[in-house]
């Protein structure tokens, strides 16, 4: 292990406690200057370990365990749910000087989500994504099963969240340390078995992810997001946490998969790609992963069970079942099997008093597209490339407005990386949006909705709103591409 990239971050964090105290203006017993060091102090700056690189590659048909299904947490038997406490007590309790601890491979997702060196290995906002998180996933899982005596059988389970709406209890109750699956910073209101915000990670939210055929919208490509990745896998994230103490676990790529929940909720995103890629068939590349051996090759390192280095490829991730050895059970969802592509342009802006970015399209799509709304048909909003102000973090609605009235069409989930607020520039993302609902407003010929993203209110209600509240716009929505899907009937 080196230890400069770790110097670098406490020093980093240090030079950040100091700055606070100085530009906190006084008296260290100020009590929040105090809460700020003793967080700093009981808190992750154990830093980044070096990444491990080499070791011995992953040979698929190496793992000839059985195949056996992830399952869902409400659907584990009381014994499945003990071991999965016991696996992590186990990782919880290894010593420091094991490649296995929980907070060592917790850092491995801190480091190849570029929170602690300015190394240009973010494996998120791009075609990395899945396939690192299922690469992670895999070996962590086999470290608890080995925790446990039970390779064969231990896999991880997922948080369905379009089925539990809230928090799974066994991750949140007991709130104590002596629950191994706890984790004591997660914001109140979720922590405490309050429910999602209720557009977050639904079924119709699936639904509408599994309306695009194609990986790069679905999943991202060599340069940018996929649809997934900002929503729900952001919104849910940050649903959970903040970007800062005190709730930053899940809010915060870089201290994210300290939180036992981490893995539950990548578990079920997991779960979203393979479902995806259950719909391919036959030839054409729909629902299908990408060929090229640029994403083919792709290859991290990690540690194994045995504190191992080894590497894995995101070809040796695609098929899940026979290299892997877990499935799942396919949930059944009605896809409308062909889509019609029609293009249009997010036009920046009308004059006052509605400035903003709106839809131009010519007079054929718009009949189109308002036909397929006025027979309830689902009409989809695709913005490739996106950009996002440089330190943003939080979760973002977007929505169709015209006059008073507001129609929410989607939402963005935007996690911090690590400390480096102000200097983090985002990469590109794609925003699949329905606009069903707002599309007779949308198409207007005469001044049509325009669309913005405002900053998430808590506690704001989503869904129509016949007044427009005083919502703060921290920026304006811009792709390099826009295109509308409608199902072709
Ligand atoms: Cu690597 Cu959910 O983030």
């Amino acid at each position: 292990m080196k230890f400069d990239s770790i110097s670098i971050l406490n020093r980093r964090r240090f030079l950040q406690g100091a700055a606070s105290l100085a530009g906190g203006a006084v008296l260290a017993t100020s009590s929040s200057t105090l809460t700020a060091l003793t967080a700093f102090a009981q808190d992750p700056p154990s830093g980044c370990p070096a990444p491990p690189t080499g070791g011995t590659h992953f040979v698929p048909g190496s793992d000839t365990r059985p195949i056996v299904l992830r399952k869902s947490i409400s659907a584990l038997s009381a014994a499945e749910l003990t071991k999965l406490q016991s696996a992590y007590a186990a990782l919880r309790a290894l010593p420091a000087s094991d490649k296995r601890t929980w907070v060592l491979q917790a850092d491995m997702h801190a480091l190849f989500c570029d929170s602690c060196n300015n190394l240009n290995t973010d494996i998120h906002g791009s075609w990395s994504f899945f396939p690192w998180h299922r690469g992670y996933l895999y070996y962590y899982e086999r470290i608890l099963g080995k925790l446990v005596g039970d390779m064969d059988h231990f896999r991880l389970p997922y948080w369905d969240w379009e089925n539990i709406r809230t928090l799974p209890t066994p991750y949140r109750s007991p709130g104590s340390s002596g629950n191994s699956l706890w984790d004591n910073k997660r914001r109140p209101g979720l922590a405490g078995g309050g429910n999602l915000p209720v557009a977050d990670g639904t079924t119709a939210r699936i639904t509408t992810l599994y309306g695009l055929t194609d990986f790069d919208s679905f999943g991202g490509d060599a340069s940018g997001g996929g649809a997934v990745e900002a929503n729900p896998h952001g919104t849910i994230h940050v649903d959970v946490g903040q970007a800062a103490n005190p709730f930053e676990d899940m809010g915060n790529l870089g201290y994210a998969a300290r939180d036992p929940l981490f893995f539950a909720h990548h578990g079920n995103i997991d779960k979203l790609w393979s479902g995806w890629n259950d719909l391919a068939s036959g030839a054409g590349t729909s629902y299908k992963n990408p060929t090229s051996s640029t994403f083919l090759n792709l290859r991290w390192s990690f540690y194994d069970e045995n504190q191992n280095v080894v590497s894995i490829s995101a070809a040796d991730v695609l098929d899940h079942k026979d290299n892997l050895r877990y499935i799942y059970k396919s949930p059944r969802f009605v896809i409308p099997p062909l889509w019609l592509i029609l293009q249009c342009e997010l036009i920046c802006c009308l004059p006052d008093p509605d400035p903003g970015p709106w839809l131009r399209v010519t007079e054929q799509v718009r009949e189109t597209v308002i036909q397929t709304a006025r027979a309830s048909s689902p009409v989809v909003l695709v913005l490739r490339g996106v950009t996002l102000p440089s330190g943003i973090s939080g979760n973002f609605d977007v929505f169709a407005t015209r006059g008073e009235r507001r129609i929410l069409v989607g939402s963005i989930g935007v996690i911090a990386h690590g400390d480096r607020k102000e200097q983090h520039a985002h990469k590109p993302v794609t925003l699949v949006l329905d606009i069903t609902e707002a599309a007779p407003d949308l198409f207007l010929k005469d001044k049509p909705a325009t669309l913005h993203a405002y900053r998430r209110i808590e506690d704001q209600k989503p869904g129509i709103t016949a007044k427009a509240q005083k919502l703060e716009e921290v920026f304006q929505l811009k792709a390099e591409r826009a295109e509308i899907r409608v199902a072709k009937r």
